[in-house]
């Protein structure tokens, strides 16, 4: 096939790619929104290459003409986790899905390759709407932590430099650092509660904040520049130490002092 014929050929991959990208970045935002954690920490995506597809295409045998029946990862979604546990959290999501059916999934979580890689795969079958009608198409997920994708794209980097054959020395010291990686995750489970927590507090004190200054900005609007600015020295002595309660209290005085002032 030409690659003109390659790149038609990519076409619903990117529409999938992008599509996926957009819904599970939404899921996100309605955590957020609901002011409730988010398993899901980022997330990317990218449709494979002309080169590296056919390059897969050969070591593998497959036919051209069955690429897209056989090459499972030609569209590639990875979602990244803050901790281990979020990761059976976000499969969970996967799975009530109605817009893909999944096909199968493997759990190189709890069942490390030998290399050391860890993650969640999930192949699904996913509906792209297309100029010339709907079409089907295989798409991957990753879903991992952060320290498992920080391991996985360095080794990968590495096989792209050693081109596949990594030295004996180096492979042990990548395995020692897979290990490391597991530790950590391990580690940052243990203070899940507690990091999620902090975060919270964070939340919860930022929000307060940008409204305090929102109504900073109203009362400045409104003419009352000292008060203002007599709001905005109260609220920079609370911006570093302040308790959440002390942040309520001032973003309720300066509201009542809005009221006040609309009524005159
Ligand atoms: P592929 O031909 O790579 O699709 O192998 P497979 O069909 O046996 O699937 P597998 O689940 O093993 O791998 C799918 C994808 O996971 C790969 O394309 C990589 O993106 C990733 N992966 C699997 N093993 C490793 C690994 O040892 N190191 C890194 N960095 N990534 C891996
Ligand atoms: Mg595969």
């Amino acid at each position: 096939m030409a690659i003109q014929n390659w790149k038609t050929f990519l076409l619903p991959y990117e529409q999938a790619v992008e599509e996926l990208k957009v819904k599970l970045k939404s899921l996100r935002k309605e955590y957020r929104k609901r002011n409730e954690y988010s398993p899901i920490e980022f997330v990317t995506g990218r449709v494979k290459e002309v080169s590296s597809l056919l390059e897969k295409a050969n070591k593998f045998g497959i036919p051209l003409d069955r690429v897209a029946q056989e090459m499972e990862d030609i569209a590639g979604i990875r979602i990244m986790c803050q901790f281990v546990d979020d990761i059976d959290k976000v499969v969970e999501l996967l799975r009530v899905r109605k817009d893909m059916q999944i096909l199968y999934e493997k759990d190189y979580v709890r069942n490390v390759k030998s290399s050391g890689y860890r993650s969640y795969h999930v192949i699904i079958k996913y509906l792209v709407n297309m100029a010339d009608g709907p079409k089907e198409i295989l798409a991957e997920f990753q879903i991992r932590t952060l320290a498992m994708n920080f391991w996985a794209t360095t080794e990968h980097s590495l096989n792209y430099k050693y081109k596949q054959h990594i030295p004996d020395e180096i492979k042990i010291k990548l395995k020692r650092a897979a290990d490391a990686a597991f530790n950590l995750d391990e580690q940052m489970l243990e203070i899940k509660d507690e990091i999620k927590d902090a975060q919270k507090l964070f939340e919860v004190k930022s929000d307060i904040i940008s409204n305090i200054m929102n109504n900073i900005l109203t009362l400045m609007s409104a003419g009352k520049v000292a008060e203002a600015s007599r709001y905005q020295v109260a609220l920079n002595r609370l911006i570093e130490e302040g308790e959440v309660y002390e942040l309520s209290n001032l973003l309720k005085m300066i509201k009542k002092d809005i009221e006040k002032y609309k009524e005159n």
